[in-house]
């Protein structure tokens, strides 16, 4: 069978193992006296969490919620709806939550509210993508894998109408639609 083309890639596999790498020890060492909960957002953050969570060596322990937020296709209103839970308290824990990309920040700021009314010991956020240009609201990521430009991008976890998450690469939505 003819495999599908997909487009170029605006950040190739490589890029992103060199770069999840960095991330991954650079995690590890802020986290060496601590005990590290991760939680990936999901559906989004699936491919990623699998890769950083192996770049840490620290006996973490992970959890996951999954969230979707209402809104138009390309754009998230912040309302953001939790489908699933974490299944653990994350009270006096070291948290660290996962995310795909962070776009308006809106869906970070819910959570963060979210996750600090259960007190956790501390709370950082750590996204494979940021994409500055269409902030909403003021937030702080305290790890960033790559900042990119006003683009929606698809693979790698992220999709387009739960589309192309599968793509091993980050490619621009345009790039890789048979209709585009
Ligand atoms: P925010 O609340 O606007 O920061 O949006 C966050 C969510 O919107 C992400 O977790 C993604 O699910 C989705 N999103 C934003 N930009 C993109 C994109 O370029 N591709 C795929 N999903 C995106
Ligand atoms: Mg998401």
């Amino acid at each position: 069978m003819e495999g599908r083309i997909f487009g170029k890639p605006m950040i190739t596999q490589e890029e992103m193992r060199k770069r999840i790498q960095e991330l991954g020890l650079r995690i590890a060492q802020d986290y060496q006296e601590k005990e590290l909960l991760m939680v990936g957002v999901l559906k989004g953050a699936f491919v990623f969490f699998a890769d950083l969570a192996r770049a840490i060596p620290l006996p973490l322990h992970v959890d996951f919620l999954v969230v979707s937020s209402y809104g138009e296709k390309k754009k998230s209103s912040g309302a953001v709806k939790v489908i699933s839970d974490i299944s653990h308290s994350i009270k006096g824990k070291d948290v660290l939550i996962v995310e795909d990309i962070i776009d308006s920040g809106l869906t970070l700021t819910f959570l963060k509210k979210k996750f600090m009314a259960r007190k956790p010991k501390s709370l950082r956020f750590c996204t494979l993508l940021d994409k500055p240009q269409r902030r909403k609201t003021d937030v702080v990521i305290d790890y960033v894998g790559f900042t990119i430009p006003n683009k929606y991008v698809v693979g790698y976890g992220l999709d387009y109408e739960n589309k192309y998450r599968n793509l091993p690469y980050i490619a621009v939505l345009d790039n890789v639609r048979e209709d585009a």
